[in-house]
């Protein structure tokens, strides 16, 4: 990664060491850092030079001189390997810093005159003429809503949606662009079209996002730093001289639709020689908040381009189109026609019998006022001149069918639908691979669900909600990170919460919020987020930043509970939510949540050197493990409460389980999943922790049977059903609740590579610097790989049955190591590389260097 635009006083730097040798690692590094990108690759940091660090760490915090703005600095490094020597100088990498601090802006805020009900998108411009050979130059722009930027006509990147959804009126995001090539010597243009957003929502649903605090209409701040070659600055800012019209977005909703009428569509109103003589002038506005920042995450983009599967033309004006796959996204249409043909594009998950789109289980909580902003309808009102392509730039939606209707007959073929998977578009970090295709299909819809949930922050749903629905995303959390690189959204959706966090502590279930979710949703068992996510992320990436800077949120929410509820249960939150049948006591289930905040705070505590913190807190959250044990726990039987799949697989999971008492606990656990016939009862809590809590305790086998299943309910259930996603309810025709495109019951996705791979973060060393490996080799499965790319490189685990041989395979990458402990398999004799290992037992933990490592039990 080279990032542009880091406002990062001291950057984080991390590398990978290239060394396939049997126990590579790394005894010592040197980086080096200056703006010479020459120097640099010499080894001279004139900005920071280590000098030779005795160390196996990979990831460094910059501590050199300190940064400025509007520079790019360049990095390398050189490790020393296992044997003590060094290697040479790495290729130069780099960052660029951006403005780095507020009062670097030049520009002013602009919009229009319009005020929060103009429907019309507008389009600013202005035109300059740069007198000198350029260098380089940057274009650095805070919005208040969405935005595309144009420099001579060109579209500036392939970022959509930008920028990401935060608390506008507390943080709001700038984007940096190299627009080096898009600039000219002599006359250029700079165009900008504004979108609503989340900034200015004009729908209105049920949870009053078009009451947000900070809505207004579109605002934007925009820096054109020019680098002449003789090294002179100018910059081109937002300000009075700009100019302003309506653009053809005649209307934009991020929840519902857009509305484009392209006889409205001004030619070249975005080049320079534009007459803007009937433009009018822009309005000086306030900033939506003063404290602006740059945009460091993975940005949304057209990911994947998915071809029309079908089309039904029901009449000629009607067409129904299949794009074969549930996601978020927008469609494209191609289509030709008369001046002022009206078409309509409206997206579903589901259709009705007779072949036309079905909104019915989507647009529920949509609460329209007119008819004039329908629920995922596109609208295109054509110029009639040639072929002419609509693509909406400021709406997404959750969809797999299509119906176009139009007010004239038109003529429409497969090819002219063509769909586009939108999404944060993360580095993917993870692979599975097995012999039971349902179980590969289970993953990837877990991935797209994950996906299509991933816009910048984590959503329940694509279609009906859009929203921040915290407790959704803490759980998928392990899931999104075993098989995609998440750690920049987190990071951002983090920083929401610190925004949104009141004073005392209290978290609102949806993040980001106008408001709505303080009162309803938000007990521990949703905004755990807080805790979970920051903990997953250090597990994860061996990286206690955002542990670090949401110490004290933590803190103060955990306080918060404690000051509620002293005697350590608390029965705040929504429970096990959407269950097959059986659902246990909300205080249950919240209890065992706040416990595990609690202890993620000690232990937070702990790694960041406050001694008296995680005392306290380890002390309480025994207390709360004692209250919860005396209350639920049978410590006769062994059983909590009604023993309900949830009931005893919940404590399993985060740990509440007397240690005496777990194996008893488990054979419970596992008597009840077979007396519910080997298949789930459990909701969205109880997913988290069902198939966890059986393969962890000695029932692996009989957690692949329960996620293997392929009828009612099961994941399979939803699959051999067609489903391409994952479902918000397990029956498939559930009247209420039924998303076809949810993550909360995605944890299957990380107890594939957990229970199956068996690759787990060692807390003791997270990051995958040591991995534990305890790979299970289902009854019924023949062959199951995962890989997942760590911060030391890709680690595989992958295993075969050959006759009555099984075989594993494991790859360490260079500078981390593994503890193997051995699986039961019920077989005698154990070979490493062709050599039989004697006295060994399941159970027993073999520690393994980097390098690739063959087992075989025969
Ligand atoms: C959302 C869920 C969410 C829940 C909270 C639903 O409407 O879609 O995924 O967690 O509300 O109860």
């Amino acid at each position: 990664m080279t990032p542009l635009g880091i406002d990062a006083p001291t950057p984080r730097l991390t590398w990978q060491l290239d060394d396939t040798r049997m126990g590579a690692k790394q005894t010592a590094y040197e980086i080096c850092v200056s703006t010479d990108s020459f120097e640099t690759s010499k080894g001279r940091g004139l900005h920071w030079q280590t000098g030779k660090i005795s160390t196996d760490k990979q990831l460094i915090t910059y501590k050199g001189k300190s940064l400025n703005p509007f520079t790019r600095y360049y990095w390398t490094v050189r490790i020393w390997d296992k044997d003590g020597k060094p290697t040479s100088w790495s290729a130069v990498s780099s960052f660029e810093t951006g403005l780095m601090n507020s009062s670097n802006w030049k520009g002013a805020w602009i919009s229009d005159s319009r005020d929060i009900k103009e429907k019309v998108a507008p389009y600013f411009r202005k035109s300059f003429s740069a007198t000198k050979k350029i260098k380089s130059a940057r274009a650095y722009i805070a919005v208040g809503g969405l935005y595309e930027l144009f420099i001579n006509g060109e579209r500036i990147g392939d970022h959509r949606l930008d920028p990401m959804y935060t608390r506008f009126d507390r943080r709001i995001l700038y984007i940096t662009h190299d627009v080096t090539q898009q600039l000219k010597s002599g006359n250029n243009a700079i165009g900008v079209l504004l979108g609503n957003g989340w900034y200015n929502h004009q729908s209105t649903a049920v949870w009053y996002f078009h009451e947000a605090p900070w809505r207004m209409r579109p605002a934007f701040c925009m820096d054109l730093r020019i680098t002449y070659e003789d090294n002179s600055i100018e910059t081109i800012s937002s300000g009075k001289d700009w100019k302003t019209s309506h653009s053809p977005v005649i209307f934009n909703s991020i929840y519902t639709a857009e509305h484009y009428d392209a006889r409205l569509e001004q030619s070249g109103w975005n080049k320079p020689g534009f007459d803007d003589s009937k433009w009018k002038e822009v309005i000086f506005r306030s900033a939506p908040s003063s404290n602006i920042v740059s945009q460091s995450m993975h940005p949304i983009r057209n990911v994947e381009t998915i071809p029309a599967k079908q089309i039904n033309r029901i009449s000629d004006s009607v067409y129904v189109y299949d794009i074969g796959r549930n996601i978020s996204g927008v469609s494209q249409l191609k289509i030709r026609g008369k001046s002022g043909t009206t078409v309509r594009l409206k997206h579903s998950e589901r259709l009705y019998p007779n072949g036309r789109a079905d909104q019915s289980n989507i647009d529920v909580h949509y609460r329209p006022t007119d008819d004039k902003d329908p629920f995922q309808i596109d609208i295109f009102i054509l110029k009639g001149e040639g072929e002419e392509i609509f693509i909406p730039k400021f709406n997404y939606k959750g969809f797999q069918f299509v119906e176009v209707t139009s007010d004239q007959p038109i003529d429409l073929s497969k090819e002219s639908l063509t769909a586009y998977f939108m999404h944060s578009d993360v580095p993917v970090a993870g692979q599975i691979n097995s012999s039971n295709e349902t179980l590969n299909k289970i993953w990837s819809a877990t991935n797209n669900s994950y996906l299509s949930n991933l816009v910048g922050y984590p959503t329940d749903c694509p279609q009906r909600e859009k929203n921040g629905w915290t407790g959704d995303a803490h759980i998928a959390s392990e899931t999104g990170l075993y098989s995609f690189d998440g750690i920049t959204v987190y990071e951002k959706w983090m920083a929401d919460h610190r925004d949104e966090q009141q004073s005392n502590g209290v978290l609102p279930s949806i993040i980001p919020t106008s408001g709505w979710g303080y009162e309803w949703g938000n007990g521990p068992d949703w905004t755990s987020t807080i805790a979970i996510i920051p903990w997953n992320i250090y597990l994860f990436y061996g990286d206690s930043k955002l542990l670090a800077d949401c110490y004290d949120n933590i803190k103060r929410y955990v306080d918060h509970i404690n000051e509620l509820y002293p005697a350590g249960l608390t029965s705040w939150g929504l429970g096990d939510w959407v269950p097959v049948k059986s659902k246990s006591p909300v205080e249950f289930t919240s209890s065992a949540y706040y416990y595990t905040d609690v202890l993620i705070l000690s232990k937070a505590a702990n790694l960041l050197g406050k001694q008296a913190d995680a005392k306290k807190y380890a002390a309480l959250s025994e207390k709360i493990k004692t209250a919860f044990n005396a209350k639920w726990l049978n410590t006769t039987t062994g059983i909590y409460n009604n023993g309900l799949q949830t009931e005893l697989s919940v404590p399993l999971q985060w740990g509440l389980v007397p240690e005496a008492l777990k194996s008893k606990v488990a054979a419970n656990l596992a008597k009840r999943v077979e007396a519910d016939n080997n298949h789930i009862d459990v909701g969205l809590l109880g997913t988290k922790a069902i198939l966890n809590a059986l393969s962890e305790n000695g029932y692996a086998d009989l957690a692949y049977k329960v996620a293997s299943q392929e009828n009612f309910p099961s994941w399979g259930w939803w699959i051999v059903n067609g489903a391409t996603t994952l479902y918000e309810n397990w029956p498939i025709d559930a009247k209420s609740d039924i998303s076809l495109n949810h993550i909360m019951f995605g944890e299957i996705g990380a107890w594939y590579y957990k229970a199956l791979g068996g690759i787990r973060p060692d807390p003791s060393q997270p990051g995958f610097k040591n991995i534990l490996l305890e790979p299970h080799f289902v009854g019924g499965l023949d062959r199951f790989e995962a890989r997942h790319q760590s911060p030391f490189g890709q680690i595989v685990s992958s295993w075969e049955r050959k006759g009555s041989t099984i075989i594993y395979k494991v790859t360490v990458p260079a500078n981390s190591t593994a503890t193997l402990r051995l699986p039961e398999t019920g077989k005698e004799k154990l070979y490493k590389e062709g050599n039989e290992l004697k006295n060994i037992k399941p159970a027993t933990e073999l520690k393994l260097i980097a390098g690739t490592h063959l087992f075989e039990w025969r």
